[in-house]
C-alpha cells in the first residue's frame, strides 16, 4: 500500500476527487493545509482522514514554514505528495526533499500562464482552448515534467469563472488518473518528459 499526503488551501474538490476514486494500492493518509479554515479539511475529517493545518502566518519566513510542513508531512511517510490547490510558493529545499514524488495541478495548459489568474489571462489573450496540467514539482514555479494535460474550449461569451468551471470538471478526472498512474509505476521521468506506459493513441485530435 502506498501512502498519499494531499496539501490543500481551500475548497479541496480535487482532493475529494482523489479520495472518491478507489485507487488500487493507495491510501490517502493525511490532508494538510496552510489554511486552518480550508473547507476541504472538514470534508476529509468527516471521511476519517487525518487532517492538520499549519498557518503560514504563524511563521517568520517561508523557510520556517516549509520546514515545519515537511516535518508534518513526513510523519505520514508519504510515497506521493499531491498539491491539490495548495496556494503556496515552495522553497527549493522543500522541492528537493520531495523530488520526483510531489505533483501539482495547475489550471492552465503549461507552459502558458504559470502563476495566478490563469483563466482571465487565457481570455485576455484570445485563446480558443484552455485546460489544466498535472506536473512534477520542481523549484521553478509550475515548470516540472508534465504528466497529463486536459483541454477545454473557450467559448465567445465565456467569463473567467465559466472557464474555471469547465476546467475544474476535467481536473477532477485528470488528477485521480495521474495519481493512479504514479502509484502503479506507470510514469518514468526522462529529462523534462514523462514517459507513460498507457499513453493515448495518436488518432486523438482536439479542435476548438
Ligand atoms: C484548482 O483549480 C487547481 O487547479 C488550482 O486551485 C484550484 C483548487 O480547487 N490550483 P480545489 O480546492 O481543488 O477545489
Amino acid at each position: 500500500m502506498k501512502n498519499i499526503v494531499i496539501l490543500i488551501s481551500g475548497r479541496g474538490s480535487n482532493m475529494q476527487a482523489i479520495v472518491n476514486t478507489a485507487i488500487p494500492n493507495a491510501k490517502v493518509v493525511a490532508v494538510l493545509s496552510n489554511n486552518p479554515n480550508a473547507a476541504g479539511l472538514a470534508w476529509a475529517a468527516e471521511h476519517g482522514i487525518a487532517t492538520a493545518a499549519l498557518n503560514h502566518k504563524d511563521f517568520a519566513n517561508r523557510m520556517d514554514f516549509d520546514r515545519a510542513m515537511m516535518q508534518l508531512i513526513d510523519e505520514y511517510a508519504p510515497d506521493l505528495v499531491v498539491l491539490a490547490g495548495f496556494m503556496r510558493i515552495l522553497t527549493p529545499e522543500f522541492c528537493a526533499h520531495y523530488e520526483n514524488r510531489c505533483i501539482n495541478i495547475h489550471p492552465s495548459l503549461l507552459p502558458s500562464f504559470t502563476g495566478l489568474h490563469t483563466h482571465q489571462r487565457a481570455l485576455d489573450e484570445g485563446c480558443r482552448i484552455s485546460g489544466c496540467t498535472i506536473h512534477f514539482v520542481t523549484e521553478v514555479l509550475d515548470n516540472g515534467a508534465i504528466i497529463a494535460q486536459g483541454v477545454v474550449p473557450i467559448l465567445d461569451n465565456d467569463t473567467a469563472d465559466d472557464i474555471a468551471t469547465r476546467v475544474l470538471k476535467v481536473e477532477h478526472q485528470l488528477l485521480p488518473q495521474a495519481v493512479a498512474d504514479f502509484i502503479s509505476g506507470n510514469l518514468k521521468i526522462v529529462g523534462k518528459r514523462v514517459i507513460k506506459s498507457n499513453q493515448v493513441d495518436d488518432s486523438v485530435t482536439l479542435l476548438a
